[in-house]
């Protein structure tokens, strides 16, 4: 199959569709298994490319790994855990940032680890010095060697304390991993307490694992000596049902997200309001809808949770462009998260990328040379063209532009897209949206 999608825009798009487990969750839920004794099983797994990754590299080091991709069904046994080869384990990565996590789970397992140099998407510089400094404090020896890491636990790794210089998922999600098993106490302040990682908390517990989340961002974890495995249905996509709730409003369009959930989606609720699109919650999801009359502009910050989140921000910014006057966009998470408004910008949207912090609070970036906040000004009409996916909210970005866009645009290097929605083509094809792989 090609990589790329003619996307022929301007029809609204209409009707219903699901979302599953979240990419962002249901990844560290498949190396948590790594952890227990006995047999996992996870449910509500889509099936996307960081599943499938994950699991060849928990494949490697010996898991037994099942899925059912129609049920959603995944069996991770890993009652038979070895030691995995190197270039089997770099090979495998690919492009996924997710090996970085295998270190707690597999020092405690078997005493050393290798992790492959990361890939993941362009968005930052995307440093690991959070998660080495946290394995260093568990008293893990770290080299940086020849394609990686190469990490050794001479004897247990003990609890540490850390706070963290800035509320990272991976790295909160790093020193929950360690931490479970590591022996006494560790102590994480400053932790970022995003929905999914509360979910990995679930699993945690599950498997047997002492943890509390105070509500000032401290995370205190008791070690035990042993886990076992968990049962355990994953917590809907919020960034995909965001990514489509999006799209809703930038076609004009009525889209319900079967799997989407208020609770994990309050603050992204909150805007969509603001900018003027209506949403009505049930049971089972939540329907998004342009509301027919003209779109504001808002001032948005990214931040972490319960801030708004930065991958709901690329999508947005797509239906920003048709609300009327001027909306400031702040990206406070990523140095360099606008990559993918070139591509608008062709297309005929109006967005200027400014140094300062405009907007709100001064962030990390200020001063410091990134192109960090935008400013839309809209509604400006935007017109087909060729265009190439940067990364995969970038992406999905990219499509909605190309939906909501006049005549056909070809949009290259869509496989990228696939590591974290599933089925898009199918999805937007039920939606009624004119797309052919070209
Ligand atoms: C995860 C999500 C990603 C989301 C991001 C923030 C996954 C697979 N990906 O990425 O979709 O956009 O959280 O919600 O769950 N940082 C450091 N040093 C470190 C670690 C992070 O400086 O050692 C910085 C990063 O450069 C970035 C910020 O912390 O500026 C946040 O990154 P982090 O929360 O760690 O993102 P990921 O876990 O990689």
């Amino acid at each position: 199959m090609t990589d790329l999608l003619r996307v022929t825009g301007g029809t609204p798009l209409q009707g219903t569709i699901t979302v599953r487990g979240a990419k962002n969750f249901v990844s560290k839920a498949m190396v948590a298994s790594l952890l227990g004794q006995c047999p996992s099983v996870l449910r509500n797994v889509p099936q996307i490319r960081d599943v499938s990754v994950v699991s060849g590299l928990l494949s490697l080091h010996g898991v037994d790994v099942a899925y059912n991709p129609e049920a959603g069904e995944l069996r991770l046994d890993p009652s038979n855990v070895k030691r995995g080869e190197t270039a089997e384990i770099d090979a495998h990565a690919g492009a996924s940032r997710i090996p970085i996590l295998f270190c707690g789970p597999l020092l405690h397992r078997l005493g050393e680890a290798f992790i492959p140099d990361l890939g993941g998407c362009h968005i930052g510089d995307r440093p690991i010095d959070f998660h080495l400094e946290a394995l260093r404090g568990f008293g893990a020896a770290v080299e940086k060697g020849e394609g990686g890491i190469y990490l050794s636990a001479p004897r247990r790794l003990r609890g540490t304390k850390m706070a963290l210089p800035y509320p990272s998922v991976g790295a909160t999600e790093q020193l929950l991993l360690t931490a479970v098993k590591a022996e006494g106490l560790t102590e994480i302040s400053n932790a970022a307490i995003e929905p999914e990682i509360i979910d990995l908390i679930c699993v945690l517990q599950k498997m047997g694992a002492i943890i509390s989340v105070d509500t000032d961002r401290v995370i205190r974890i008791e070690g035990v000596d042993e886990l076992s495995g968990y049962d355990h249905t994953a917590l809907g996509d919020r960034i995909e049902a965001a990514s489509w709730a999006s799209a809703a409003l930038a076609t004009g369009g009525d889209v319900t997200v079967r799997g989407a959930s208020q609770a994990s989606m309050m603050t992204f609720l909150n805007t969509f309001r603001k900018v003027g699109g209506k949403f009505h919650i049930d049971d089972d999801g939540i329907s998004f809808r342009h509301p027919g009359t003209q779109l504001q502009s808002i001032v948005l910050e990214t931040d972490v949770h319960p801030g708004f989140m930065t991958d709901w921000q690329q999508p947005l910014v797509v239906a920003l462009t048709q609300a009327t006057g001027l909306s400031i966009v702040h990206e406070t998470v990523y140095e360099k998260r606008f990559g993918f408004t070139k591509a608008l910008r062709k297309m005929g949207a109006n967005i200027q990328l400014y140094r300062e912090c405009l907007g709100g609070s001064p962030c990390r970036f200020g001063q410091r040379n990134f192109h960090h906040s935008a400013v839309v000004s809209g509604p400006t009409p935007l017109e087909a063209a060729d265009i190439e996916v940067p990364d995969l909210r970038g992406g999905f970005s990219h499509l909605i532009a190309a939906l909501s866009a006049h005549g056909t645009s070809t949009v290259r290097g869509i496989s990228l897209i696939d590591r974290g929605y599933e089925n898009f083509q199918g999805k937007l094809e039920a939606l009624g949206a004119d797309v052919e792989r070209g």
